[in-house]
Protein backbone atom coordinates (compact mmCIF):
# COMPACT_ATOMS: atom_id res chain seq x y z
CA UNK A 1 0.00 0.00 0.00
CA UNK A 2 1.08 4.02 -0.69
CA UNK A 3 1.72 5.36 2.07
CA UNK A 4 1.09 8.64 0.69
CA UNK A 5 -1.96 8.19 -1.09
CA UNK A 6 -3.05 4.52 0.05
CA UNK A 7 -3.14 3.22 -3.20
CA UNK A 8 -2.80 -1.07 -3.26
CA UNK A 9 -0.43 -2.98 -5.12
CA UNK A 10 0.15 -6.44 -5.41
CA UNK A 11 3.79 -5.96 -4.99
CA UNK A 12 6.40 -4.07 -3.68
CA UNK A 13 7.88 -1.25 -6.38
CA UNK A 14 10.13 1.64 -6.13
CA UNK A 15 7.63 4.06 -7.15
CA UNK A 16 4.21 4.23 -6.70
CA UNK A 17 1.79 4.17 -9.91
CA UNK A 18 -0.60 5.94 -8.82
CA UNK A 19 0.57 9.23 -6.94
CA UNK A 20 4.51 8.70 -8.40
CA UNK A 21 5.98 9.04 -4.50
CA UNK A 22 9.48 7.10 -4.17
CA UNK A 23 9.81 4.34 -1.55
CA UNK A 24 6.49 4.89 -0.39
CA UNK A 25 4.96 1.39 -0.70
CA UNK A 26 4.86 -1.14 2.77
CA UNK A 27 3.48 -4.32 3.54
CA UNK A 28 -0.03 -4.47 4.48
CA UNK A 29 -2.06 -7.40 6.10
CA UNK A 30 -5.44 -8.13 3.58
CA UNK A 31 -7.94 -9.83 4.79
CA UNK A 32 -10.50 -11.64 2.67
CA UNK A 33 -13.73 -10.31 3.23
CA UNK A 34 -16.50 -13.31 2.42
CA UNK A 35 -18.47 -11.65 -0.44
CA UNK A 36 -22.26 -12.75 -1.02
CA UNK A 37 -22.34 -14.84 -3.95
CA UNK A 38 -24.31 -12.60 -6.68
CA UNK A 39 -27.75 -13.64 -7.53
CA UNK A 40 -28.97 -13.55 -10.97
CA UNK A 41 -31.60 -10.50 -11.24
CA UNK A 42 -35.46 -11.02 -10.10
CA UNK A 43 -34.41 -14.43 -8.67
CA UNK A 44 -35.35 -14.44 -5.16
CA UNK A 45 -32.89 -16.42 -2.72
CA UNK A 46 -33.88 -19.84 -2.23
CA UNK A 47 -36.49 -19.98 0.76
CA UNK A 48 -37.87 -16.71 -1.04
CA UNK A 49 -37.68 -14.03 1.94
CA UNK A 50 -37.28 -10.49 0.40
CA UNK A 51 -34.97 -8.38 2.69
CA UNK A 52 -37.69 -5.93 4.44
CA UNK A 53 -37.55 -2.21 4.09
CA UNK A 54 -38.80 0.49 6.45
CA UNK A 55 -40.51 3.40 5.88
CA UNK A 56 -38.46 6.38 8.24
CA UNK A 57 -41.14 6.44 10.84
CA UNK A 58 -41.69 2.72 12.01
CA UNK A 59 -37.96 2.78 12.32
CA UNK A 60 -37.23 2.05 15.78
CA UNK A 61 -35.51 5.59 17.52
CA UNK A 62 -31.79 4.60 17.96
CA UNK A 63 -31.65 6.23 21.30
CA UNK A 64 -28.06 6.50 21.32
CA UNK A 65 -26.84 6.58 24.58
CA UNK A 66 -23.57 8.92 25.64
CA UNK A 67 -21.19 8.55 28.24
CA UNK A 68 -20.28 12.22 29.01
CA UNK A 69 -16.79 13.17 29.73
CA UNK A 70 -17.99 15.82 31.94
CA UNK A 71 -15.50 18.71 30.37
CA UNK A 72 -18.32 20.53 28.24
CA UNK A 73 -16.14 21.93 25.62
CA UNK A 74 -15.72 18.41 24.15
CA UNK A 75 -18.77 16.82 24.91
CA UNK A 76 -20.15 19.67 23.20
CA UNK A 77 -17.90 18.87 20.07
CA UNK A 78 -18.87 14.88 20.23
CA UNK A 79 -22.17 16.09 19.76
CA UNK A 80 -23.09 15.16 23.71
CA UNK A 81 -20.89 12.45 25.04
CA UNK A 82 -18.53 9.85 23.68
CA UNK A 83 -20.60 7.54 21.99
CA UNK A 84 -20.38 3.49 23.35
CA UNK A 85 -18.44 1.84 20.23
CA UNK A 86 -17.65 4.21 18.64
CA UNK A 87 -13.64 5.00 17.29
CA UNK A 88 -12.87 8.65 17.52
CA UNK A 89 -9.58 10.18 16.15
CA UNK A 90 -7.59 13.37 17.79
CA UNK A 91 -5.48 15.04 15.96
CA UNK A 92 -2.97 17.70 16.83
CA UNK A 93 0.42 19.29 15.94
CA UNK A 94 2.62 17.23 18.69
CA UNK A 95 2.75 19.38 22.13
CA UNK A 96 -0.05 20.98 21.71
CA UNK A 97 -2.45 19.74 24.48
CA UNK A 98 -3.76 16.07 23.36
CA UNK A 99 -2.46 13.84 25.40
CA UNK A 100 -3.43 16.49 28.38
CA UNK A 101 -6.96 16.50 26.91
CA UNK A 102 -7.62 12.82 27.31
CA UNK A 103 -6.07 12.49 30.63
CA UNK A 104 -8.37 15.43 31.84
CA UNK A 105 -11.52 13.47 29.81
CA UNK A 106 -10.22 9.73 31.26
CA UNK A 107 -10.93 11.54 34.83
CA UNK A 108 -13.68 13.39 33.87
CA UNK A 109 -15.65 10.25 32.82
CA UNK A 110 -14.40 8.17 35.51
CA UNK A 111 -16.24 11.45 37.80
CA UNK A 112 -19.27 11.84 35.58
CA UNK A 113 -20.11 7.95 35.69
CA UNK A 114 -20.03 7.89 39.50
CA UNK A 115 -16.96 5.82 39.26
CA UNK A 116 -18.63 2.97 37.66
CA UNK A 117 -16.78 3.53 34.74
CA UNK A 118 -13.11 2.48 34.13
CA UNK A 119 -10.60 3.84 31.43
CA UNK A 120 -7.62 1.91 30.14
CA UNK A 121 -5.01 4.54 29.21
CA UNK A 122 -2.58 2.85 26.80
CA UNK A 123 0.50 4.33 25.94
CA UNK A 124 3.50 4.24 23.37
CA UNK A 125 4.34 7.75 23.98
CA UNK A 126 5.00 7.86 27.79
CA UNK A 127 6.43 5.88 30.40
CA UNK A 128 3.77 5.04 33.37
CA UNK A 129 5.73 7.26 36.09
CA UNK A 130 5.43 10.51 33.04
CA UNK A 131 1.81 10.15 32.99
CA UNK A 132 1.37 10.13 36.60
CA UNK A 133 3.70 12.74 37.06
CA UNK A 134 1.46 14.75 34.29
CA UNK A 135 -1.73 13.67 36.07
CA UNK A 136 -0.02 14.28 39.92
CA UNK A 137 0.03 17.98 38.12
CA UNK A 138 -3.65 17.64 37.27
CA UNK A 139 -4.79 17.06 40.57
CA UNK A 140 -5.73 13.82 39.44
CA UNK A 141 -4.31 11.24 41.12
CA UNK A 142 -6.49 11.13 44.33
CA UNK A 143 -10.40 10.15 44.21
CA UNK A 144 -11.96 8.21 42.15
CA UNK A 145 -10.15 9.26 38.54
CA UNK A 146 -6.83 7.76 40.69
CA UNK A 147 -8.45 4.04 40.94
CA UNK A 148 -10.67 3.61 37.91
CA UNK A 149 -8.09 5.08 35.02
CA UNK A 150 -5.72 2.52 34.11
CA UNK A 151 -2.61 3.10 32.29
CA UNK A 152 -0.47 0.59 30.47
CA UNK A 153 2.39 1.35 28.42
CA UNK A 154 2.75 -0.83 25.55
CA UNK A 155 3.29 -0.35 22.08
CA UNK A 156 1.10 -3.96 20.81
CA UNK A 157 -1.97 -3.09 19.90
CA UNK A 158 -3.17 -7.07 20.37
CA UNK A 159 -1.66 -6.98 23.61
CA UNK A 160 -4.30 -3.74 24.84
CA UNK A 161 -7.12 -5.52 23.30
CA UNK A 162 -6.37 -8.54 25.15
CA UNK A 163 -6.25 -6.29 28.47
CA UNK A 164 -9.52 -4.66 27.36
CA UNK A 165 -11.17 -7.70 27.14
CA UNK A 166 -9.99 -8.87 30.31
CA UNK A 167 -10.90 -5.25 32.11
CA UNK A 168 -13.93 -4.48 30.31
CA UNK A 169 -12.97 -0.37 30.55
CA UNK A 170 -15.68 2.48 29.06
CA UNK A 171 -13.11 4.14 27.39
CA UNK A 172 -9.65 2.96 25.80
CA UNK A 173 -7.12 6.11 24.89
CA UNK A 174 -4.48 4.73 22.72
CA UNK A 175 -1.47 7.59 22.74
CA UNK A 176 -0.72 7.26 20.01
CA UNK A 177 -1.94 5.27 16.62
CA UNK A 178 2.08 6.21 15.56
CA UNK A 179 3.49 4.00 18.15
CA UNK A 180 1.08 1.12 17.65
CA UNK A 181 2.34 -1.58 16.12
CA UNK A 182 0.60 -4.82 15.46
CA UNK A 183 2.64 -8.63 16.07
CA UNK A 184 2.19 -9.82 12.17
CA UNK A 185 3.39 -6.94 10.35
CA UNK A 186 6.93 -6.06 9.34
CA UNK A 187 7.61 -1.92 8.85
CA UNK A 188 8.34 0.44 11.31
CA UNK A 189 5.72 1.91 14.09
CA UNK A 190 3.92 5.42 12.23
CA UNK A 191 4.09 3.09 9.00
CA UNK A 192 0.81 3.09 7.05
CA UNK A 193 0.81 -0.37 7.12
CA UNK A 194 0.93 -0.28 11.05
CA UNK A 195 -1.15 2.63 11.41
CA UNK A 196 -4.30 0.97 9.71
CA UNK A 197 -4.06 -2.60 10.53
CA UNK A 198 -3.74 -1.29 14.23
CA UNK A 199 -6.77 0.90 13.18
CA UNK A 200 -9.01 -1.99 12.47
CA UNK A 201 -8.09 -4.07 14.87
CA UNK A 202 -9.59 -1.24 17.54
CA UNK A 203 -12.21 -0.86 15.77
CA UNK A 204 -13.17 -4.49 16.09
CA UNK A 205 -12.70 -4.16 19.51
CA UNK A 206 -14.89 -1.06 19.57
CA UNK A 207 -17.94 -2.27 17.88
CA UNK A 208 -17.46 -5.75 19.01
CA UNK A 209 -17.73 -4.82 22.83
CA UNK A 210 -19.27 -1.70 22.78
CA UNK A 211 -16.40 -0.23 24.56
CA UNK A 212 -15.23 3.88 23.52
CA UNK A 213 -12.12 4.03 21.54
CA UNK A 214 -10.37 7.48 21.44
CA UNK A 215 -6.85 6.90 19.22
CA UNK A 216 -4.39 9.92 19.17
CA UNK A 217 -2.90 11.37 16.03
CA UNK A 218 0.11 13.62 14.84
CA UNK A 219 -0.32 16.20 13.03
CA UNK A 220 2.60 16.72 10.30
CA UNK A 221 3.71 20.13 9.31
CA UNK A 222 0.93 19.91 6.08
CA UNK A 223 -1.51 19.68 8.47
CA UNK A 224 -2.99 16.08 7.48
CA UNK A 225 -2.92 13.48 10.37
CA UNK A 226 0.31 10.74 9.54
CA UNK A 227 -1.06 7.52 7.45
CA UNK A 228 -3.40 7.38 4.91
CA UNK A 229 -6.71 9.25 3.91
CA UNK A 230 -8.04 6.14 4.99
CA UNK A 231 -7.53 5.86 9.02
CA UNK A 232 -10.33 8.94 9.05
CA UNK A 233 -12.04 7.19 6.51
CA UNK A 234 -12.21 4.47 9.08
CA UNK A 235 -13.15 6.46 12.24
CA UNK A 236 -16.02 7.27 12.99
CA UNK A 237 -15.48 10.90 14.35
CA UNK A 238 -11.95 13.12 14.27
CA UNK A 239 -11.56 15.93 16.03
CA UNK A 240 -8.59 17.92 15.75
CA UNK A 241 -7.20 20.42 18.27
CA UNK A 242 -5.52 23.47 17.38
CA UNK A 243 -3.62 26.62 18.20
CA UNK A 244 -0.56 27.96 18.45
CA UNK A 245 1.68 26.17 20.88
CA UNK A 246 3.48 28.52 22.39
CA UNK A 247 0.24 30.49 22.96
CA UNK A 248 -2.19 29.51 25.60
CA UNK A 249 -5.50 29.13 23.37
CA UNK A 250 -6.44 26.27 22.08
CA UNK A 251 -9.55 25.20 19.65
CA UNK A 252 -11.15 21.51 18.91
CA UNK A 253 -13.03 21.07 15.91
CA UNK A 254 -14.87 18.02 14.90
CA UNK A 255 -14.30 17.51 11.04
CA UNK A 256 -15.87 14.59 10.73
CA UNK A 257 -18.78 12.93 13.11
CA UNK A 258 -21.08 10.23 12.64
CA UNK A 259 -22.96 10.83 15.70
CA UNK A 260 -23.13 14.78 15.77
CA UNK A 261 -23.04 17.57 13.79
CA UNK A 262 -19.25 18.87 12.84
CA UNK A 263 -20.65 21.91 13.43
CA UNK A 264 -19.16 22.53 17.10
CA UNK A 265 -16.25 23.98 18.00
CA UNK A 266 -15.06 24.09 21.89
CA UNK A 267 -12.30 26.68 23.14
CA UNK A 268 -9.78 25.90 25.82
CA UNK A 269 -6.68 27.52 27.50
CA UNK A 270 -3.75 25.79 28.41
CA UNK A 271 -2.79 26.50 31.83
CA UNK A 272 -0.51 25.05 33.98
CA UNK A 273 -3.49 22.91 35.77
CA UNK A 274 -4.18 21.37 32.53
CA UNK A 275 -6.71 22.45 29.37
CA UNK A 276 -9.50 24.74 30.85
CA UNK A 277 -13.23 25.76 29.29
CA UNK A 278 -12.86 29.84 28.23
CA UNK A 279 -15.90 31.94 30.20
CA UNK A 280 -16.38 33.89 26.62
CA UNK A 281 -14.87 31.98 23.69
CA UNK A 282 -16.50 34.38 20.92
CA UNK A 283 -14.00 37.00 22.71
CA UNK A 284 -11.16 34.82 23.24
CA UNK A 285 -9.38 35.47 20.20
CA UNK A 286 -9.51 38.98 20.93
CA UNK A 287 -7.76 40.11 23.70
CA UNK A 288 -4.62 41.26 22.20
CA UNK A 289 -6.70 43.27 19.80
CA UNK A 290 -4.87 47.05 20.23
CA UNK A 291 -7.16 48.82 17.81
CA UNK A 292 -5.86 51.54 15.78
CA UNK A 293 -2.65 50.25 13.95
CA UNK A 294 -3.00 50.28 10.45
CA UNK A 295 -3.28 46.58 8.76
CA UNK A 296 -5.71 45.06 11.28
CA UNK A 297 -9.76 44.44 11.70
CA UNK A 298 -11.91 42.52 13.40
CA UNK A 299 -13.94 39.89 11.81
CA UNK A 300 -17.28 38.45 13.44
CA UNK A 301 -16.68 34.29 11.77
CA UNK A 302 -18.99 31.78 12.74
CA UNK A 303 -17.80 28.32 13.86
CA UNK A 304 -21.11 26.31 12.89
CA UNK A 305 -23.08 27.72 15.62
CA UNK A 306 -20.67 29.43 17.39
CA UNK A 307 -19.57 33.13 16.68
CA UNK A 308 -16.02 33.75 16.83
CA UNK A 309 -14.41 37.19 16.70
CA UNK A 310 -11.33 36.83 15.40
CA UNK A 311 -8.78 39.71 14.39
CA UNK A 312 -6.76 39.61 10.85
CA UNK A 313 -3.72 41.12 10.50
CA UNK A 314 -1.83 41.99 7.21
CA UNK A 315 1.81 43.59 6.43
CA UNK A 316 2.55 45.12 2.93
CA UNK A 317 5.76 46.26 2.01
CA UNK A 318 7.78 46.98 -0.65
CA UNK A 319 9.70 43.83 -1.64
CA UNK A 320 13.52 43.81 -2.66
CA UNK A 321 14.04 41.93 -5.33
CA UNK A 322 12.80 39.10 -7.35
CA UNK A 323 9.37 37.81 -7.13
CA UNK A 324 7.60 39.34 -3.83
CA UNK A 325 6.57 37.20 -0.66
CA UNK A 326 3.31 36.10 0.00
CA UNK A 327 2.47 34.28 3.25
CA UNK A 328 -1.02 33.44 4.85
CA UNK A 329 -0.63 31.64 8.41
CA UNK A 330 -4.16 30.80 9.43
CA UNK A 331 -5.80 31.95 6.16
CA UNK A 332 -6.08 30.31 2.95
CA UNK A 333 -3.36 31.65 0.67
CA UNK A 334 -5.34 30.80 -2.73
CA UNK A 335 -7.91 33.43 -1.30
CA UNK A 336 -5.19 35.67 -0.06
CA UNK A 337 -3.72 35.73 -3.93
CA UNK A 338 -6.84 36.18 -5.07
CA UNK A 339 -7.44 39.46 -3.48
CA UNK A 340 -4.32 40.95 -4.02
CA UNK A 341 -5.56 40.30 -8.00
CA UNK A 342 -8.97 41.48 -6.73
CA UNK A 343 -7.72 44.96 -4.98
CA UNK A 344 -4.88 45.96 -7.34
CA UNK A 345 -7.76 45.92 -10.39
CA UNK A 346 -11.04 46.62 -8.85
CA UNK A 347 -9.93 48.89 -5.76
CA UNK A 348 -6.31 50.53 -7.23
CA UNK A 349 -4.36 49.43 -4.95
CA UNK A 350 -1.74 47.46 -6.90
CA UNK A 351 0.00 45.01 -4.47
CA UNK A 352 2.08 43.30 -7.49
CA UNK A 353 5.34 44.52 -6.16
CA UNK A 354 4.73 44.12 -2.56
CA UNK A 355 5.68 41.76 -0.32
CA UNK A 356 2.14 40.90 1.33
CA UNK A 357 1.93 38.69 5.19
CA UNK A 358 -1.03 37.85 6.35
CA UNK A 359 -2.30 36.40 9.50
CA UNK A 360 -5.06 35.79 12.27
CA UNK A 361 -4.41 36.41 15.72
CA UNK A 362 -4.16 34.09 18.15
CA UNK A 363 -3.42 31.11 16.00
CA UNK A 364 -6.72 30.33 14.77
CA UNK A 365 -7.32 28.90 11.82
CA UNK A 366 -10.27 30.42 9.59
CA UNK A 367 -10.99 28.82 6.51
CA UNK A 368 -14.83 30.45 5.50
CA UNK A 369 -14.96 32.54 2.72
CA UNK A 370 -16.76 35.55 4.76
CA UNK A 371 -13.41 36.77 5.74
CA UNK A 372 -12.05 37.79 2.46
CA UNK A 373 -13.87 41.27 3.45
CA UNK A 374 -11.88 41.87 6.46
CA UNK A 375 -8.74 40.37 4.96
CA UNK A 376 -8.95 42.58 2.02
CA UNK A 377 -9.34 45.93 4.19
CA UNK A 378 -6.95 44.79 6.47
CA UNK A 379 -4.54 44.72 3.63
CA UNK A 380 -5.87 48.13 2.22
CA UNK A 381 -5.17 49.32 5.26
CA UNK A 382 -1.74 48.49 5.34
CA UNK A 383 -1.15 49.42 2.20
CA UNK A 384 -2.44 53.02 2.27
CA UNK A 385 -0.92 53.18 5.92
CA UNK A 386 -3.99 54.27 7.31
CA UNK A 387 -5.57 52.43 10.52
CA UNK A 388 -9.41 50.54 10.13
CA UNK A 389 -11.79 53.46 12.16
CA UNK A 390 -12.15 52.22 15.50
CA UNK A 391 -14.91 50.19 16.74
CA UNK A 392 -15.45 48.38 13.17
CA UNK A 393 -16.12 45.26 12.02
CA UNK A 394 -16.21 43.33 8.52
CA UNK A 395 -17.75 40.75 7.01
CA UNK A 396 -18.38 39.03 3.54
CA UNK A 397 -17.22 37.28 0.51
CA UNK A 398 -15.68 38.70 -2.33
CA UNK A 399 -15.94 38.19 -5.93
CA UNK A 400 -13.80 38.19 -8.72
CA UNK A 401 -15.08 41.82 -9.99
CA UNK A 402 -14.57 43.24 -6.51
CA UNK A 403 -18.19 42.56 -5.46
CA UNK A 404 -19.90 41.76 -2.16
CA UNK A 405 -21.72 38.64 -1.66
CA UNK A 406 -23.57 37.76 1.40
CA UNK A 407 -22.94 35.49 4.07
CA UNK A 408 -25.22 33.13 6.40
CA UNK A 409 -25.87 33.82 9.68
CA UNK A 410 -25.13 37.89 9.87
CA UNK A 411 -27.54 38.72 12.52
CA UNK A 412 -25.96 36.58 14.74
CA UNK A 413 -22.71 37.77 14.03
CA UNK A 414 -23.93 41.28 14.12
CA UNK A 415 -25.24 40.92 17.90
CA UNK A 416 -22.15 39.33 18.72
CA UNK A 417 -19.93 42.17 17.52
CA UNK A 418 -22.44 44.58 19.12
CA UNK A 419 -22.61 42.24 22.22
CA UNK A 420 -18.39 42.61 21.97
CA UNK A 421 -18.87 46.42 22.07
CA UNK A 422 -18.21 47.24 18.44
CA UNK A 423 -20.16 49.79 17.49
CA UNK A 424 -19.76 49.91 13.15
CA UNK A 425 -19.75 46.93 10.71
CA UNK A 426 -19.43 46.59 7.16
CA UNK A 427 -21.30 43.94 5.64
CA UNK A 428 -22.22 43.19 2.19
CA UNK A 429 -25.57 45.30 0.55
CA UNK A 430 -26.82 42.52 -1.23
CA UNK A 431 -28.29 43.87 -4.37
CA UNK A 432 -28.44 47.84 -3.79
CA UNK A 433 -26.15 50.26 -5.40
CA UNK A 434 -25.50 52.69 -2.79
CA UNK A 435 -24.26 52.54 0.71
CA UNK A 436 -26.83 52.28 3.39
CA UNK A 437 -26.31 52.59 6.97
CA UNK A 438 -29.20 51.51 9.95
CA UNK A 439 -28.31 50.32 13.24
CA UNK A 440 -29.34 47.29 14.24
CA UNK A 441 -29.49 45.65 17.43
CA UNK A 442 -27.17 48.42 18.71
CA UNK A 443 -24.69 48.15 16.03
CA UNK A 444 -24.23 51.01 12.93
CA UNK A 445 -24.58 48.60 9.67
CA UNK A 446 -23.24 49.87 6.88
CA UNK A 447 -23.46 47.97 3.63
CA UNK A 448 -21.82 48.64 0.63
CA UNK A 449 -21.74 46.80 -2.72
CA UNK A 450 -18.13 46.45 -3.39
CA UNK A 451 -14.60 45.99 -2.29
CA UNK A 452 -14.00 49.93 -3.27
CA UNK A 453 -16.64 51.44 -1.15
CA UNK A 454 -15.54 49.54 1.64
CA UNK A 455 -12.28 50.44 2.00
CA UNK A 456 -13.43 54.20 1.52
CA UNK A 457 -16.26 53.19 4.47
CA UNK A 458 -14.10 51.40 6.44
CA UNK A 459 -10.78 53.23 6.22
CA UNK A 460 -10.22 56.53 8.92
CA UNK A 461 -9.36 59.84 7.52
CA UNK A 462 -6.86 60.50 9.35
CA UNK A 463 -3.38 58.68 8.76
CA UNK A 464 -1.85 56.54 11.10
CA UNK A 465 0.63 58.44 13.55
CA UNK A 466 4.06 57.69 11.88
CA UNK A 467 7.21 57.07 13.85
CA UNK A 468 8.95 60.40 13.35
CA UNK A 469 5.78 62.39 14.27
CA UNK A 470 5.54 60.82 17.68
CA UNK A 471 8.13 63.16 19.29
CA UNK A 472 6.38 66.09 18.19
CA UNK A 473 2.99 64.43 19.52
CA UNK A 474 4.74 64.06 22.81
CA UNK A 475 5.25 67.66 23.52
P1 LIG B 1 0.80 17.36 25.80
O1 LIG B 1 -0.55 17.01 26.29
O2 LIG B 1 1.92 16.48 26.19
O3 LIG B 1 0.79 17.52 24.21
P2 LIG B 1 0.63 16.39 23.07
O4 LIG B 1 0.16 15.14 23.71
O5 LIG B 1 -0.36 16.98 22.11
O6 LIG B 1 1.96 16.24 22.41
O7 LIG B 1 1.05 18.86 26.33
C1 LIG B 1 2.02 19.65 25.78
C2 LIG B 1 2.33 20.90 26.49
O8 LIG B 1 1.37 21.37 27.38
C3 LIG B 1 3.59 20.73 27.26
O9 LIG B 1 4.60 21.40 26.55
C4 LIG B 1 3.37 21.37 28.57
C5 LIG B 1 2.03 21.99 28.48
N1 LIG B 1 1.23 21.80 29.69
C6 LIG B 1 0.78 22.90 30.38
O10 LIG B 1 1.06 24.05 30.03
N2 LIG B 1 0.03 22.72 31.51
C7 LIG B 1 -0.29 21.48 31.97
O11 LIG B 1 -0.99 21.36 33.00
C8 LIG B 1 0.18 20.35 31.24
C9 LIG B 1 -0.12 18.96 31.70
C10 LIG B 1 0.93 20.54 30.10
MG1 LIG C 1 1.23 13.36 23.92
Amino acid sequence: MCGSCGESFLRWEGQCRSCGGWNTLVETIVRDEPRPARRAAGVVAAGGVLPAAESLAAIADADLPRLPVGIGELDRVLGGGLVPGSLVLLGGEPGIGKSTLLLQAAAGLVRASGGTAGVLYATGEESPGQVRLRAARLGLVTGSPGDAVRVLAEHDVGRVIDVARSERPGLVVLDSIQTATVDELEGAAGSVGQVREATLRLMELAKGDGIAIILVGHVTKDGTIAGPKTLEHLVDAVVNLEGERYAALRLLRATKNRFGSTDEVGVFEMADTGLREVDDPARAFLVDHGGDAPGSIVAPTLEGSRPLLVEVQALVSQSGYGTPSRKASGLDPNRLSLLIAVLGKRAGIPLGSQDVYANIAGGLTVLEPALDLALALALASSARDRPVAAGTVAIGEVGLLGELRSVGGLDRRLREAARLGFTRAIVPAAGRRRPVAAVVDGIEVVAVATVRDAIAAALADRPAPRGDALPAMLG
